[in-house]
């Protein structure tokens, strides 16, 4: 279906036994994953602790990943030569969802050009004129917060990034079509998360439980909308679209380097793997962020005297510290297909790398007292490279990041200015559920006024 020439198939060597790299936990896969699962933070601490750096670490149908976490071997791992560090092959369990041409799960020069193409929409200001959409959502978001009675956060803050993605990656402007997506795609994300945490087990059926079958049938019904949107939107005169600024506007418009647009699989794949890796990452950010800020009241009140534009140093300094104590994604993987060093450590072909962004972000050594939630301590100095990484790094990193700083920022302007309380003091558990870490309880509050 696709017009283009690049051949996105490329396999890994045969991962190396266990028993040849760093020591670990002896717990089967199984059991060091439900670990991770119910406390991520605390158990990568422990390890590290126990095991020191590196450690090794097996998860369930993935095999094995070698944990780094000071700056320096972070950034060699981050940074290795992408035709053999490979975090497309290390991000292979989500191409059940993402599909063959997503950015997430390409490698080497397939890689490259889609990045090419897929980061001018993300460039410079152009996301910036959307500040004022963000605004409005995030204002008529908070009207609708019921008064008295205690809700979720984690399921509004999920609404309203994907009405941010929907207007802003999609640019949907059909009603109809746009309620569906708004029904279909918060299931598929929840199927995916399972695939993608649990591996092959989350793809079979155990009896009545049909894990596969309902994953694939909420997958297709979505790909039906956002190929009949695709096909809409290559209807739309030139002169049109050029007036649009949402980021399909722009893909479908892009060419490879010769010349041939992009086809309707790759960019049902890349529009995809947008709203996989935009969406709920950004709403779990803002989730954690409205915890962190009531129960820091002085931080809270110096975020309401910020305003909607002001003092934007504190604020920015605000959304580094939650993003560091609190890191969205809590690790990046890489896949190597020839023997390599880090630092003193030779590691051998077919193994896997892990950057482990918690334990970088919980380093003594960097961030004094890490566990407590100071945003000052990124207005005092300059943090060293490659200890703040939330959006990874290299050529793979993040291509929303600095959208998604900027929408973090507008929205908790305006969140920051609602009368809520928590609805229980209890600490919020740390859970990992596919790629991310999200608050356990989903953060429950109470609307005091309106
Ligand atoms: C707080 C919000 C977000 C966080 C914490 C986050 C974090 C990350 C991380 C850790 C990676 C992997 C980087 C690596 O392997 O070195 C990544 C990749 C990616 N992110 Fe984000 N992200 C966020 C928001 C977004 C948004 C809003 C979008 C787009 C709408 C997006 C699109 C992508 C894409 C396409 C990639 C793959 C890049 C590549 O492999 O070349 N992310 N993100």
């Amino acid at each position: 279906m696709s017009t283009t020439t690049i051949d996105p198939t490329i396999s890994a060597p045969p991962a190396p036994p266990y028993s040849s790299l760093p020591p670990g936990s002896p717990l089967p896969p199984l059991l060091q994953a439900a670990r991770v699962a119910r406390d991520p933070i605390g158990s990568a601490l422990r390890l590290h602790r126990r095991y020191g750096e590196p450690f090794t670490m097996r998860f369930p149908g993935m095999g094995a990943g070698i944990v780094f976490s000071s700056p320096e071997l972070v950034r060699q791992v981050v940074t290795g030569r992408p035709d053999v560090f490979h975090a497309g092959l290390s991000n292979a369990p989500l191409g059940a969802v993402l599909g063959r041409w997503s950015l997430l799960t390409l490698d080497r020069a397939p890689h490259m050009q889609q990045r090419k193409l897929l980061l001018p929409p993300f460039h410079g200001e152009r996301l910036r004129a959307y500040g004022e959409l963000i605004r409005d959502l995030a204002e008529r978001e908070v009207a609708g917060w019921p008064l008295g009675r205690p809700f979720r956060l984690d399921e509004r803050m999920q609404a309203l990034t994907l009405e941010v993605i929907l207007d802003v990656v999609f640019g949907i402007t059909d009603a109809a079509r746009k309620d569906d997506l708004r029904r279909l795609l918060p299931p598929l994300v929840e199927s995916s998360r399972h695939v993608v945490f649990w591996g092959p087990i989350a793809q079979r059926n155990f009896g009545p439980l049909r894990l596969r079958e309902t994953f694939e049938l909420r997958r297709d019904a979505v790909d039906a909308l956002l190929l009949a949107e695709i096909a809409d939107r290559r209807r739309v005169p030139g002169e049109q679209l050029d007036q649009r600024r949402d980021i399909l506007s722009m893909l479908v418009q892009a060419t490879h380097e010769d010349g041939s647009p992009m086809g309707d699989e790759e960019l049902r794949d890349e529009l995809m793997t947008l709203v996989m890796a935009g969406h709920e990452t950004t709403a779990t950010a803002l989730t954690w962020a409205i915890d962190l800020l009531l129960r820091h009241p002085a931080v809270l009140a110096r975020m309401r005297a910020a305003g909607p534009d002001g003092d934007d140093e504190y604020v920015n300094a605000v959304c580094q510290e939650i993003l560091r104590i609190r890191p969205v994604v809590p690790f990046v993987g890489r896949v190597v297909t020839e023997p390599v060093r880090i630092g003193e450590h030779e590691v051998p072909a077919g193994a896997g790398l892990i950057a482990s962004i918690v334990l970088t972000h919980h380093r003594p050594d960097v961030y004094p007292s890490p566990g407590e939630f100071r945003p000052e301590r990124f207005l005092d100095g300059a943090v060293p490279s490659y200890a703040w990484l939330p959006f990874g790094g290299g050529v793979r990193r993040c291509i929303g990041a600095s959208f998604a700083q900027f929408e973090l920022a507008t929205i908790l302007r305006v969140l920051a200015r609602a009368d809520v309380r928590l609805a229980s003091r209890r600490p919020e558990p740390i859970r990992a559920t596919g790629v991310t870490l999200v608050p356990g309880r989903g953060v429950r509050l109470v609307r005091v006024a309106a």
